[in-house]
């Protein structure tokens, strides 16, 4: 299998510097596939791991904007990745321009954005009514981007942090859409990946890896998958 891009979004976890210290010493450095940790923003200047990401990050550089992380700040402190366009972000306000901005901003810092798309998706939806909503997000998340630097993630939000998936083969027809329609070059699958299920979705061909989220808390897990 060729390696794939795993990503573990920590999301608003662990409350103490030491536990995310604790865990990041956990995580192997010497995976079979290319690893990238994304504690919450607060911690990535003091957790020590080849790959960082940010969880999110604003679109301008500097000023007056109370409570922003900066693309500068990443930068400085060599952070390769940013997820962009989470769900959890859009279910609270985030909508596609602002995303927009974002992956325009991270681009020209060279920071390669994780943007999600899937906010909006159900469990009953067949293909082609996914394949809309991923195409709304996507249009208007991208325009004026260089698709191919960007990586995106596919996560049907029915399927985070709920234990229940969508099956390899959707992720796969979704994969092989965004890459095709979008010249995107990398997608990923998200949404209640664990130990078990990670490699069906990971030898699935253009599912080119995984984002997430529990099961990158749990040390013995996380290191399961990323040795798949
Ligand atoms: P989950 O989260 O693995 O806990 O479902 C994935 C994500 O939200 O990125």
């Amino acid at each position: 299998m060729p390696k794939k891009l795993i990503i573990a979004n920590w999301k608003l976890n662990p409350t103490t510097i030491k536990d995310a210290k604790k865990l990041a010493s956990l995580i192997s450095v010497k995976a079979k596939n290319k690893v990238v940790l994304c504690p919450p923003a607060v911690y990535l200047s003091q957790i020590n791991y080849p790959n960082l990401g940010a969880q999110d990050c604003f679109w301008q550089d500097k000023g007056a904007y109370t409570g922003q992380v900066s693309p500068l700040q990443l930068k400085d402190l060599k952070i390769k990745y940013c997820i962009i366009g989470h769900s959890e972000l859009r279910a609270i306000g985030e909508n596609d321009s602002m995303i927009n901005f974002k992956l325009r901003t991270l681009l020209q810092h060279k920071i390669i954005p994780v943007l999600c798309v899937g906010f909006g998706t159900t469990v009953e939806q067949e293909d082609m009514e996914v394949v809309d909503v991923l195409r709304a997000q996507l249009e208007a998340g991208l325009k004026d981007v260089d698709a191919s630097k960007i990586v995106v993630a596919y996560e049907p939000v029915w399927a985070i942090g709920t234990g229940k998936t969508a099956t390899p083969e959707h992720a796969e027809k979704i994969g092989i859409f965004i890459k095709a329609k979008y010249g995107i070059k990398t997608v990923l699958y998200g949404g209640s990946v664990n130990a078990s299920n990670a490699r069906e979705f990971l030898q699935q061909r253009n599912v080119g890896g995984l984002l997430v989220g529990g099961a990158s808390l749990i040390a013995k897990e996380f290191n399961q998958i990323i040795n798949i």
